[in-house]
Order: structure tokens, then C-alpha cells, then sequence
């Protein structure tokens, strides 16, 4: 019978002999954010991914992610341990369709959403993340129709903030537009003391209870500062292990999914499991590639969303 591995163990020597750097969002498992190089939101992925001197970026994300980064540095192999890892918004705003949708406003300006195919980005003007949306669509000329995809709720969000009008792609998150209205009352009655910190991927009648909207990342810093000792947190489970340890002594509550369950977790992002990420680095396999005629065509609208973030 074979040795049990010492995972953790035989990654960090992976990554030594790979010259590799592991990059991970803070929806993944707590065992692997803990062996990653850096933990981030999808905007401080992409620019630490765009950076990084590593000859492998292993990306413990979902395939949308992996996909920026290789767009970003095309001379660096990036590894993704579970290529199925998808996501919900990219998956349900197909090229085909968006062209169409497109193609009935052809003055528009495009914003899309980084939880898009790099076919989708090829087709846009400007890409955004939850961190950036508000500043990017602030900056798009006042003259122009925008049209936004594929998250709806994030859009509407941004129209709030902007006042700007979007048309928008009628996509959303199968995580966060589960959350329950009606159960995140019950905790806040609950708990009268704690603040409400939610993503913009939720819904309006969920966001209008929040105290504080910003992606993981703003979320994170955000109940880091507060002086309130509770937090309810309206985002995917897997950022509250870096809320614990960032605030130990804090309280953070996930708030329940309408399904039953009492937090909510992405499927797609919890693919990538330790093995996973061990196989992927052992076997440098499964990699993420891409034609680079589809690479330099994305990579225009990205690298615009970055200089735009400055
Ligand atoms: P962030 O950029 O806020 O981390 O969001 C990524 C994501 O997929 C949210 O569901
Ligand atoms: Fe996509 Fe939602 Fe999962 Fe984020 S949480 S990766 S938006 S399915």
C-alpha cells in the first residue's frame, strides 16, 4: 500500500523545482488558500498574474481566471487543478448570443465582467471586476450607450452608483442570487449588533439590507476596520477563513442560501480540491491554453480595464 502524501508538503517543493507561484481566489478551500503565494479578488488576481516573474502560474480559480491570466502573460504556463472549475455568468452569456445581443446596439460602448470568456472579452471594450466597476463605467464618454454583461445584478448595482443607464445582459450567479431575504431578516434579528457586508452579485431586495457592498477583497478589508464586533456575510463562504484570520477575535455569520443549507458555497470554485492541486503540479496537467489570435483580441479590452484602475 502506497505512503499516505504529504500534500502540503510535496507542493511547496513543486513549487520550488517549478519556479511556480500559486494564486487563489477566496472562494477555495481554506487548506488550499493557505498554500497559496496570494489570496485575492478577481482585480488583484489578474494584476498580480500580469506581474508575477514565476515561470508556472497555478491558478486555484475558477477556468475564467486562469484564462485572464494566461491573456496577461501569455510567456508563463498556467495550470488550473480542475479545468470544469466554471462559473455560472461566464457559462450562461455564450459568444454567439452576445454577439447578437451586441449587434442590436451597434453604437454601444461594452462593458463586461471579468466572470466572462475570453471569447466575450474579445468583443468588449473595457473589462471590469466587482472591485472596479463603478470606477471603470465612471469613465466610459457620456455620450455613449453602455451595454453591460452578463451580470444583471452587479449592473444594476453600478447604475445605482453611477447613474449612468445600462443595458444589461439578464445573467446572474447561481451562488448569490440564492441567498434568502427573508432568512438574513431573521439574522439580523437575531443578531441586532452585527453589520450586513454583501457582494454586488446579490440580488437588490438582499443588498438593501447591507451595511457595506464591495467585492471579496473591499468586504474583507471593510469588517477588518469596522469597529463592530459581528459580521453577516452575504458572499460565498471561503472568505470568512481569511476574516478569522485577519480578525480573530471577530464574529463573522454566513448567511443561508434559500436550499436548506446554512452557508453557501460555489460549486465550480470547490472543483479544486488539495489533490487536485497537488496532481495538477505533479503531472503539469491540466494547462490552460488558447489560440493567440483570441489572446491579443481579449487582451486589449483587459489591459485598458487595468490602466482604467490606476
Ligand atoms: P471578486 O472579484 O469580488 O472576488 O468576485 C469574484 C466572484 O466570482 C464573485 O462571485
Ligand atoms: Fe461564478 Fe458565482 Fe462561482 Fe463567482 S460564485 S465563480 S460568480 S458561479
Amino acid at each position: 500500500m502506497r505512503a499516505e502524501v504529504d500534500y502540503a508538503k510535496e507542493i511547496q517543493e513543486f513549487k520550488r523545482s517549478m519556479n511556480a507561484v500559486i494564486l487563489a481566489h477566496y472562494y477555495q478551500e481554506s487548506e488550499v488558500q493557505d498554500l497559496a503565494d496570494f489570496v485575492g479578488d478577481s482585480l488583484a488576481l489578474a494584476q498580480a498574474a500580469a506581474s508575477t516573474k514565476a515561470d508556472v502560474i497555478v491558478f486555484c480559480g475558477v477556468h475564467f481566471m486562469a484564462e485572464t491570466a494566461k491573456i496577461l502573460n501569455p510567456s508563463r504556463q498556467v495550470l488550473l487543478p480542475d479545468l470544469k472549475a466554471g462559473c455560472s455568468l461566464s457559462d450562461r452569456c455564450p459568444p454567439g448570443a452576445f454577439k447578437a445581443f451586441k449587434d442590436k446596439h451597434p453604437n454601444a460602448f461594452v462593458v463586461s465582467y471579468v466572470n466572462s470568456s475570453a471569447a466575450v472579452k474579445a468583443m468588449s471594450d473595457v473589462i471590469c471586476t466587482s472591485s472596479n466597476a463603478v470606477k471603470i463605467v465612471n469613465q466610459v464618454p457620456k455620450d455613449r450607450q453602455i451595454l453591460f454583461a452578463p451580470d444583471q445584478h452587479l449592473g444594476r448595482y453600478v447604475m445605482k452608483q453611477t447613474g449612468r443607464d445600462m443595458v444589461l445582459w439578464p445573467g446572474s450567479c447561481i451562488v448569490h442570487e440564492i441567498f434568502s431575504e427573508k432568512k438574513l431578516v431573521q439574522l439580523k434579528v437575531e443578531y441586532p449588533e452585527a453589520e450586513v457586508v454583501a457582494h454586488p452579485e446579490c440580488e437588490q431586495a438582499v443588498l438593501r439590507h447591507a451595511d457595506f457592498i464591495g467585492s471579496t477583497k473591499a468586504i474583507l478589508d471593510y469588517a477588518v476596520r469596522s469597529p463592530k464586533q459581528q459580521f453577516i456575510v452575504v458572499t460565498e463562504a471561503g472568505i470568512i477563513h481569511q476574516m478569522k484570520r485577519a480578525a480573530p477575535n471577530k464574529t463573522f455569520i454566513p448567511a443561508p442560501p434559500d436550499n436548506g443549507c446554512a452557508c453557501n458555497e460555489c460549486p465550480y470554485m470547490r472543483l479544486n480540491t488539495l489533490e487536485k492541486l497537488w496532481r495538477c503540479m505533479k503531472e503539469r496537467t491540466p494547462e490552460l491554453t488558447m489560440p493567440e489570435d483570441l489572446r491579443e483580441r481579449a487582451r486589449a479590452p483587459l489591459q485598458r480595464m487595468l490602466d482604467w484602475s490606476q
